[in-house]
């Protein structure tokens, strides 16, 4: 019989992608999504992708007693991934509360659920985020984190601390932390992707958004850093790249080939690109020119940062390995079917 694994947060951007690739992979997927930031069409959609729709629970991990029923409803759980927060920085300053409530509180009920009920494994969802900006490139697990820039960095610092904590405490734990750098793109069928709620905050959506004529132009928040043209660095990871790790991973602790009980992995390219090499690739990539200003910079940004792959690489024997240009014209594919522009 396939193992289940429960994915919070399954109807998100990374959270439907990993989820395709798992039941790509032979798994049985129990999704867990409270759909306040996510469409619930996503289901059919990876039901078009893989043919196996998966089983779904709309829920707010923050109530305990309901986390607590799901578990009991699937007692054949082997591994969680966690994906289920909230996740927009700016957002997250303004109502700091709602983000420690419901980033914490939710693993936390998650993490009890798996000592009473017996499920040994958990990935999660962490973010580069943890290393605010570092003193040394390129940045490796080693690196030093940092005190976040905002409540949203803060919860995944503190959540990496809890499970670290919790795995060290419960010998019956043990788990994975995937610090990703930045996800962009979309699943070649342009039938899922990110679709974000409102006024897009990360910059590959407004890209597509403002080449579908959504929004009139990009601005590019600053070329006044240290860096070859002014703009700032960032690590663009292709999304169904970065899916294909937490398969990797899942697999790592159900075959217990872990090496410690907590173990954490940055997932990146090792490629830092700046803004204005994205909008150019996206150019180069689509054929569409896009309408761009330079402004002043964005606050709590920083100024660059790209992974050092090696460990991930070597330990988990997984690579990205799709390029900037097939990434951004999988966006902009994702984008004209959402518009329905031909
Ligand atoms: C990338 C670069 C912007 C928009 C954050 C979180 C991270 C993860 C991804 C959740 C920056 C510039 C952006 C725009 C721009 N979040 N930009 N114009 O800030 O690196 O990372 O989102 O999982 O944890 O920290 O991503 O895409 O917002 O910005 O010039 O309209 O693009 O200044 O240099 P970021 P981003």
């Amino acid at each position: 019989m396939a193992l289940q694994i429960l994915v919070t947060g399954g109807t998100g951007y990374i959270g439907s992608h990993t989820v395709v690739e798992l039941q790509n992979a032979g798994y049985k997927v129990v999704i867990v999504d409270d759909l306040s930031n996510s469409s619930i069409d996503v289901l059919d959609n990876i039901e078009k992708i893989t043919g196996i729709k998966p089983i779904f629970e709309q829920l707010n991990l923050v109530d305990a007693e309901r986390t607590g029923a799901l578990f009991r409803k699937y007692p054949d759980l082997q591994a969680i991934i966690h994906f289920a927060a909230s996740k927009a920085v700016g957002e997250s300053v303004q109502i700091p509360l709602h983000y420690y409530r419901n980033n914490l509180v939710s693993l936390m009920n998650l993490l009890d659920g798996q000592r009473k009920y017996g499920v040994a494994n958990i990935v999660f969802s962490s973010s580069c985020t943890v290393y605010g900006q570092p003193e040394v490139l390129p940045v490796t697990e080693q690196t030093p984190r940092k005190d976040a820039e905002s409540p949203y960095g803060n919860t995944k610092r503190i959540s990496e601390d809890i499970l670290n904590d919790s795995i060290r405490a419960y010998p019956e734990l043990r788990g994975i932390a995937l610090r990703y750098f930045n996800p962009i793109g979309a699943h070649e069928s342009a039938l899922i992707g990110e679709l974000p709620l409102g006024v897009p905050q990360n910059l590959v959506p407004f890209i597509t958004q403002t080449a579908a004529g959504l929004r009139d132009e990009l601005k590019v928040f600053g070329n006044d850093y240290d860096t070859p043209d002014g703009s700032a660095i960032r690590d663009y990871i292709n999304v169904v790249d970065l899916a294909k790790a937490h398969v990797v991973a899942i697999e790592r602790l159900l075959n217990k080939k872990n090496k410690a009980k907590y173990e954490v992995f940055n997932l990146g390219t090792g490629e830092g690109l700046s803004v204005l090499q994205v909008v150019k690739g996206f150019e180069k990539a689509t054929g569409v020119e896009l309408n761009y200003k330079i402004v002043d910079r964005r606050p709590g940004d920083i100024e660059k940062i790209w992974a050092d792959t090696t460990y991930a690489n070597q330990e988990l024997g997984w690579k990205a390995e799709k390029g900037l240009e097939e990434t951004l014209l999988s966006a902009w594919n994702w984008e004209k079917r959402v518009r329905g522009i031909q």
